[in-house]
C-alpha cells in the first residue's frame, strides 16, 4: 500500500467480490468496489476532497466514512483491514449500519 498517494483507488478481486482501496488525508479505508445504488465499479468514479463520486449516475460518499452524502441514507459496504509491511489485509464485515435499498 506504500504506492498507493493520498487521494488515490484502486480495486482488486478478493474470491468473487471487488474491493476498493482509497487513501485519503493519510487514511486507507477498504469497501465493496461496487456502488449501491445500481452497481456500477467504484474505482471508475472519482475521489476529490474526500468525497468519492460513483461515476454512473453522480451518487457522492464521504470517502472515510462510506456515508452516502448525496443522497443521502445510503453506505458503502466497510471491510476491517490491516496493513503489515506495506501489504494490505482484507477481511469482510458486517457493516456498520445497513444501507437503504436504492431506489
Ligand atoms: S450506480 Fe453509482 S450512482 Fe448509480
Amino acid at each position: 500500500m506504500d504506492s498507493l498517494w493520498d487521494g488515490e483507488m484502486e480495486s482488486f478481486d478478493l474470491d468473487d467480490t471487488e474491493v476498493l482501496i482509497l487513501k485519503v488525508s493519510g487514511a486507507i479505508r477498504a469497501y465493496d468496489g461496487i456502488c449501491p445504488h445500481q452497481s456500477f465499479s467504484l474505482v471508475e468514479g472519482q475521489l476529490e476532497d474526500g468525497v468519492l463520486t460513483c461515476r454512473a449516475h453522480g451518487w457522492e460518499f464521504d470517502a472515510l466514512t462510506g456515508t452516502s452524502i448525496n443522497p443521502r441514507g445510503n453506505a458503502l459496504t466497510r471491510y476491517d483491514h490491516q496493513i503489515e509491511e506495506g501489504i494490505i489485509r482484507v477481511r469482510p464485515c458486517i457493516p456498520t449500519r445497513s444501507a437503504a435499498k436504492a431506489r
